[in-house]
């Protein structure tokens, strides 16, 4: 029987289910809702597609329009939140991350394996959050110089999990993850 206590279980725990969000379509982890803060200090959230997620590096991925108000947030303030909920596994996950956006040829990789039908994500003409005149009134031409990878470095993670009795758990990176157990 599992440990309840066990805070590395409740990481991996995490950790399985991040990975599955790439691999896995249906995953609720596959759409994460990813937050940024604005110029002005606003909080402003969005649903991504989670594209990477390594646990070796800490790294979660990431892909965007460089034109997009995500970017435009980062490069004033890089840190972003994800926020994952898991119903079946009733669990709620958490991250905090340092951005660094990659573009031009940093990217190259990533774009080679992007497919074409999915391309078309990267180079909306007018670039979206424009104001148009019909709901159609756009064109998406595939732009590799639209491109850009965010490349999102983990510093927190806050696991919340509804069993009979609720767990919760806060894990910091420093050079190593360090948990700690909260008060739900
Ligand atoms: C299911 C779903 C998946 C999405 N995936 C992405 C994505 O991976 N990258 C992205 O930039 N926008 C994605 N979007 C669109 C964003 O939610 C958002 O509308 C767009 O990026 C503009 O956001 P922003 O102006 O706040 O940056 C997705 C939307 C939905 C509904």
């Amino acid at each position: 029987m599992n440990n309840a206590n066990d805070l590395n279980a409740f990481l991996d725990e995490a950790w399985v289910h991040l990975a599955l969000g790439v691999t896995d379509s249906s995953s609720p982890a596959r759409y994460p809702t990813f937050a940024t803060v604005s110029p002005e200090g606003k909080p402003e959230a969005r649903t991504v597609a989670l594209r990477g997620a390594s646990r070796f590096e800490s790294v979660l991925e990431i892909h965007t329009d460089i034109t997009t108000l995500k970017v435009f947030a980062l490069e004033h303030n890089p840190y972003a939140a994800f926020h994952i909920w898991l119903p079946k596994a009733d669990l709620q996950i958490r991250l905090t991350a340092f951005v660094e956006i990659l573009t031009g040829a940093d990217v190259d990789l990533q774009w080679a394996k992007v497919p074409p039908s999915s391309r078309v994500s990267y180079g909306t003409v007018p670039p979206p959050g424009t104001t148009i005149e019909e709901a159609y009134a756009y064109k998406k031409p595939a732009k590799q110089n639209r491109f850009a990878v965010l490349k999102c470095n983990l510093k927190e993670i806050d696991l919340v999990h509804l069993g009979a009795c609720h767990r919760r758990a806060s894990f910091v990176c420093h050079n190593n993850w360090l948990g700690t157990w909260l008060s739900p």
